[in-house]
């Protein structure tokens, strides 16, 4: 069985900064982001796609300070799928090596501020170094009580569907597990996402309307914001408008 305590976090706000139409009693517990539109944003811009990339982790930065100071308790960022492998071998090693540096540069900020760095996907497809930089940052700050940057690596939400039932399986040809109790529960422990609750919030920015693949089974009953917006020019501004309008969404949860 999850349990995981919704404990609310207190928040850090310096009282220069103002979050006044939000009401922080009812926030979203876990927004998860696909930070999608790097590309474009170098495209339009006629710089080569990395300078999007490298743009698009200032953005990064700039959120989780936003979710930290305003006491959101998970923050899922899509950072690279099972399908961006496809890419060319440069961009995908140039993404690699941003990913790393980001992890060293913000291994400070994520200490002083009570950060706590976890990652789901296939952590071990990644080269060796970022590996060792992700156990290292994520050791780190175990035990950090404040907001959870939860990194999606190689991540696909089928390889995590797929995982699931090989590990079910196998548990249950030992006989440890019973076919009869396998219940959405015991599914959700299986998951990289174990032990956190479900997204409440997932945004997906650029205006693409697909799911590429994240958090499949997670997303049941996720409310889901699209912007126009492409990463690199997403904002402070912006995101807490969309947190605004949450607010405003009425979650039925397939009730009346
Ligand atoms: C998102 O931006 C970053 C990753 C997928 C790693 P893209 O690189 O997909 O940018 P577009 O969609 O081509 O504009
Ligand atoms: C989704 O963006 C993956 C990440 C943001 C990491 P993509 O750009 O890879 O997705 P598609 O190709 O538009 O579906
Ligand atoms: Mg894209």
């Amino acid at each position: 069985m999850t349990t995981f305590l919704k404990k609310k976090r207190k928040r850090s706000l310096n009282s220069s900064e103002s979050f006044s139409d939000i009401d922080t009693a009812n926030l979203p517990y876990h927004v998860a982001i696909i930070m999608d539109g790097n590309g474009r944003w170098a495209k339009k811009r006629i710089l080569n796609r990395i300078e999007g990339h490298k743009k698009g982790v200032e953005v990064v930065r700039l959120i989780v300070r936003t979710c930290r100071e305003i006491g959101i308790s998970i923050l899922t960022l899509y950072a690279f799928s099972t399908e961006n492998w496809q890419r060319p071998k440069t961009e995908v090693a140039a993404l690699m090596s941003l990913l790393k540096n980001f992890l060293e540069s913000e291994q400070k900020d994520m200490l002083d501020n009570n950060i706590r760095l976890n990652a789901i996907g296939q952590i071990e497809r990644l080269p060796e170094d970022v590996q060792q930089a992700l156990h290292k940052t994520m050791s780190l700050t175990k035990k950090n009580g404040g907001l959870m940057l939860n990194l999606a690596l190689s991540y696909g939400g089928r390889d995590e569907i797929v995982r699931m039932v090989q590990e079910i399986a196998a548990r249950t040809k030992e006989g440890k597990i019973d076919p009869d109790l396998i219940t959405p529960e015991l599914v959700s422990d299986f998951l990289y996402t174990k032990g956190m609750p479900d997204p409440d919030l997932l945004i997906r920015t650029s205006g693409e309307m697909r799911i590429s693949n994240f958090l499949l089974w997670q997303i049941a009953y996720t409310e889901i914001f699209v912007t126009e917006t492409l990463w690199p020019d997403f904002g402070r501004q912006e995101f807490l408008q969309i947190l605004k309008h949450y607010q405003h969404r009425e979650r039925r949860f397939g009730k009346v």
